[in-house]
């Protein structure tokens, strides 16, 4: 089985791939989550596989997946093969060692990773944006050979970790990931301008589900994220987060086929 996060489609774009050719089962963690007692045994057949596809988010997992490993049980456990798949737009810092600590709280080791370079999504902060559409390009092209050398080595099941930590990854993912958790995290940045046309595309998109419509406009609910889909769906550009800037915007171009369901 795969457990996925995504908010603007790269890594449901990767987990969609890898389960094609695994044939194992996707499962959405926001949506397991949707039940805020939620807490579940999963039981695995013999060979199964555990997978976990997830976006880099300030140089380790999102706070979801994290709570996510911490509720879940695993039946029939007996050293199944597990491996993640980080998709990131330049480097991962100690991802690894933050998902394994993780995964040790529910007695599961790890044995395969893999972070996948894709278009980056970030442009909260001053200095950050998208990429270039040439980049961009370049990106997604490069992916699909990665995907498919990734593919092999999961469906072959071997202890394989092909990783991009970055320069300083202790700094970024002990330091730096701490403070963006505290502060960072936090939807009471964002705002529309009088460009909204309350067409709720935002709310769409929401993989946990935390935009409402009221009085035509978007309201945070308080449980986000931060993955930042509805700032890069807004057809008005209206969504902004902090200071109106003239930042890029971008999807996963499979994104809006694949529909709300797989989310
Ligand atoms: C809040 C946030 C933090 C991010 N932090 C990083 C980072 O530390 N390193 C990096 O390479 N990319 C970072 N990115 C870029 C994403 O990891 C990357 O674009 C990812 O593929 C997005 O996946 P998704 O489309 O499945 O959400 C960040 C994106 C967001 C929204």
């Amino acid at each position: 089985m795969i457990f996925y996060f995504s908010g603007t489609g790269n890594s449901l774009y990767a987990a969609r791939h890898l389960a094609k050719a695994t044939q194992d089962r996707l499962i959405s963690i926001p949506e397991e989550m949707s039940d805020p007692a939620f807490s579940k045994e999963y039981a695995l057949s013999t060979d199964e596989r555990i997978g976990f596809v997830f976006p880099i988010h300030s140089w380790g997992p999102p706070e979801i997946v994290l709570r996510f490993i911490r509720r879940i049980r695993f039946a029939n456990y007996q050293n199944h093969y597990c491996f993640f798949v980080a998709t990131c737009g330049d480097d991962m810092g100690c991802t690894q060692q933050i998902l394994k600590q993780a995964l040790s709280g529910i007695h599961i080791n790890l044995h395969a990773g893999f972070s996948l370079i894709m278009p980056n999504t970030y442009i909260a902060l001053p200095g950050f944006d998208v990429d270039s559409p040439e980049v961009q390009k370049r990106k997604l092209e490069d992916a699909v050979p990665e995907l498919e050398r990734m593919e092999s080595d999961v469906c072959r099941k071997t202890n394989t970790f092909r990783l991009h930590p970055g320069g300083m990854p202790r700094l970024k993912s002990y330091l730096i990931l701490p403070l963006f958790r505290k502060f960072l995290i936090n939807d009471k940045y964002f705002q529309t301008t009088d460009q909204c046309i309350a067409c709720g595309k935002c709310a769409q998109i929401c993989p946990t589900n935390n935009i409402r419509i009221e009085n035509k406009r978007p309201v945070w609910q308080g449980h986000c994220t931060a993955c930042l889909a509805c700032y890069h769906v807004c057809p008005q550009r209206a969504v902004y987060f902090f200071a109106k800037k003239n930042k890029g915007q971008y999807l996963h171009p499979d994104l809006l086929k694949y529909g709300k369901e797989h989310h």
